[in-house]
């Protein structure tokens, strides 16, 4: 299965999220592909490549510009995380130089391009992750065309309540436009929640409310910890402590739903 992680909003958690499932899930054995849609390429850099790593490779914006079948394939690199498990996380990496295909929108059929770069490349893995920048537009269009599902982080705030039901709203009008009439949210997952906050907790429930059994239990708190790691270009499941454990015991708990969610589509 093939998941966009997208929100309308930035700062979500959107890249931490597709991350620490990508760790947990091929901790637990499954083969995952990450594909960086967004130009900030922050999962690029997360997965261990510098800017300059990334210059004569070829990128997800070669990809959508060759615009042929199965293309992605000389794009896959594997994770530098230096544990056992990353052996089982590949990429798609990118670069700022992505922006550069937004112009082609205009093109008939554009939004089909990543789609075709990696049909038949996304055979091998169990699960494949195409991180999304923040807007609706061509990027993110690109990634929608491509998937089987959409997952979308979500701090317990408003202008992020607002991102994700944006996103819901477009895929309900826009689906079929993208040639994916069936795509839809399968999932919100609550990122960066304090309790303390009462506005997390009213939340919350809106989200509920909105969103009923889309929202993937449990909520991931906010950790330092956890931003830490992102920062350091290292799994999750390589800290040491007692918060990091618990954070994994989280995200084991939200790769079991994804897995369900796989074996339910
Ligand atoms: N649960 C969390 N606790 C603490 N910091 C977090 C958490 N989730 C994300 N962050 C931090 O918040 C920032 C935004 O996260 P990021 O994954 O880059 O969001 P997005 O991809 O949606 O723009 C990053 O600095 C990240 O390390
Ligand atoms: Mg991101």
């Amino acid at each position: 299965m093939r998941y966009a992680i997208a929100n309308n909003k930035g700062g979500a958690g959107k890249t931490t999220v597709a991350l620490c499932l990508a760790d947990a899930l091929a901790a637990r054995g499954r083969r995952v592909l990450m594909v960086d849609m967004d130009p900030q390429a922050n999962l690029t850099r997360r997965l261990g490549y510098a800017e300059s790593d990334l210059s004569s490779m070829v990128t997800t914006s070669e990809v959508v510009r060759e615009n042929r079948t199965g293309c992605a394939a000389e794009a896959v690199i594997g994770c530098r995380w230096s544990v056992p498990w990353a052996e089982r996380i590949d990429l798609v990496p990118s670069r700022f130089d992505l922006e550069n295909r937004v112009p082609e929108a205009g093109q008939l059929g554009a939004h089909l391009r990543l789609a075709r770069g990696l049909d038949g490349v996304t055979d091998d893995y169990d699960v494949v992750f195409l991180d999304c920048p923040p807007s609706l537009g061509h990027l993110t269009q690109l990634s929608f065309a491509a998937a089987d599902g959409v997952i979308a982080p979500v701090v317990a705030e408003y202008d992020h309540v607002a991102g994700a039901t944006r996103v819901r709203d477009f895929l309900t009008a826009s689906a079929q436009h993208l040639d994916r009439p069936s795509l839809a949210l399968v999932g919100v997952i609550v990122n960066a929640q304090d309790r303390r906050r009462g506005l997390h907790t009213w939340h919350l429930g809106s989200l509920r409310d909105l969103f009923g059994d889309l929202v993937w239990t449990p909520p991931v708190p906010s950790r330092s910890v956890l931003a830490e790691a992102m920062d350091a270009a290292e799994p999750l499941r390589a800290q040491t402590g007692s918060v990091a454990r618990d954070l994994v015991t989280i995200f084991d708990e939200l790769a079991d739903r994804l897995e369900s969610t796989n074996a339910a589509a």
